[in-house]
């Protein structure tokens, strides 16, 4: 089959992990007859560079033309004191808001092979991790009214309108069906009032899921309990600003920010696909950078957007042999195991395929 991807490499290690993560995905297309259409976008601190915008129109209107788009990360030092609606995270909520990607798939699974990079005990962790975070991606406070008033103020409104709740919660109910049945709603509501609408919101739709067990949690309390008791956990659904802190502790949580994918999702099957993490500006050119993260992204994306099931799981099952293997970026390195930079951990998972 003939496939069209976007891709934007990105900033800082952005290149080097894409550039590998395309490696694996035309070790895909070789091995099991596809063709995949890269056409190269910029965007965020590239784009400011280039076009003195984060977000080019074109980016935007190759990405909407293709099947799906693979990310690797937006900004840098470089770019700090550019003004804020022009900076490279700017380019990236733009991103998302035009292509209408509302729904942020993150799982956290605790690989076997990385327990001894998990940094909680192993009777916390037992057989493993697996938990999905849900989390809304084009609304909030991210997306609210936001102004200053000089040097005096400054304010972000945090708003959520029903249909926006509805379908991100819809989204984490369809999810549960598929997993174990269980969501947990993430807010603020025993102090905002954005949260107890949005928690209303979400017990509308789970009266559609009878099969799924529902439970709150206040934030403060949730960011506690995925340390302490984490696998309480299936599904987690919450919104932009809350899901973006919880995403990186669940990260931490299987070892590294480094090995987390994740897909951004509208209604159909178009989607974009990204590593959770940063551009980590210090380690860039280095082939230091851990590539699983993305490459594992590729494999969402494989699943999400393009059916291409068994090529997935070839991906994934590649990952784990290579972990089982012994090979080991800087960041999930421990004793004993072999310390490789991002190409050859590309290369090893290549042959694994
Ligand atoms: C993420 C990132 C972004 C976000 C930044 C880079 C704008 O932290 O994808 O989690 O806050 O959404
Ligand atoms: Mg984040």
């Amino acid at each position: 089959m003939n496939f069209k991807i976007a891709v934007i490499p990105g900033d800082g290690i952005g290149p080097e992990i894409v550039g590998t993560s395309l490696k694996v995905l035309d070790k895909i297309a070789e091995k099991y007859d596809h063709v995949f259409d890269y056409t190269e976008v910029l965007a965020g601190g590239a784009a400011i560079d280039a076009c003195d915008t984060p977000l080019p129109q074109e980016t935007v209107d190759i990405c909407l033309a293709s099947d799906a788009v693979l990310l690797g990360a937006l900004g840098g030092p470089k770019w700090d004191n550019v003004p804020g609606d022009k900076r490279p995270e700017a380019g990236l909520l733009a991103l998302r808001k035009s292509l209408g990607l509302y729904a942020n798939l993150r799982p956290a699974i605790l690989f076997d092979e990385l327990k001894a990079s998990c940094p909680l005990k192993p009777e916390i962790i037992g057989n493993g991790l697996d938990i999905m975070v849900v989390r809304e991606l084009t609304g909030g406070i991210y997306f609210g009214e936001k102004g200053r008033d000089g040097e005096n103020a400054a304010w972000d409104i945090m708003k959520y309108t029903r249909p926006e709740v509805l379908r991100i919660a819809r989204k984490a109910f369809d999810i549960a069906m598929k997993r174990n049945k269980k969501v947990t709603n993430v807010d603020k509501a025993n102090v905002l009032e954005v949260s107890r609408f949005w928690r209303s919101c979400v017990e509308e739709v789970a009266k559609d899921y009878p099969e799924v067990e529902l439970n709150h949690l206040y934030v403060d309390n949730a960011a506690m309990q995925l340390v302490i008791n984490p696998k309480q956990f299936d599904v987690i659904v919450t919104g932009n600003l809350f899901g973006d802190i919880l995403s990186d502790e669940a990260s931490m949580i299987t070892g590294s920010i480094g090995m987390l994918p994740s897909a951004s999702m509208a209604d159909g099957k178009f989607g974009m696909f990204e590593p959770i993490h940063g551009s980590a500006p210090d380690i860039a050119n280095q082939n230091k950078a851990n590539p699983i993260a993305t490459i594992v992204s590729v494999a969402m994306m494989l699943r999400y957007s393009l059916d291409l099931t068994k090529e997935a799981n070839a991906i994934d099952a590649a990952v784990q042999k290579t972990l089982a293997q012994g090979y080991r970026t800087g960041d999930i390195f421990s004793d004993g195991m072999t310390l490789v930079g991002t190409i050859e951990m590309g290369q090893k998972i290549i042959e694994n395929l």
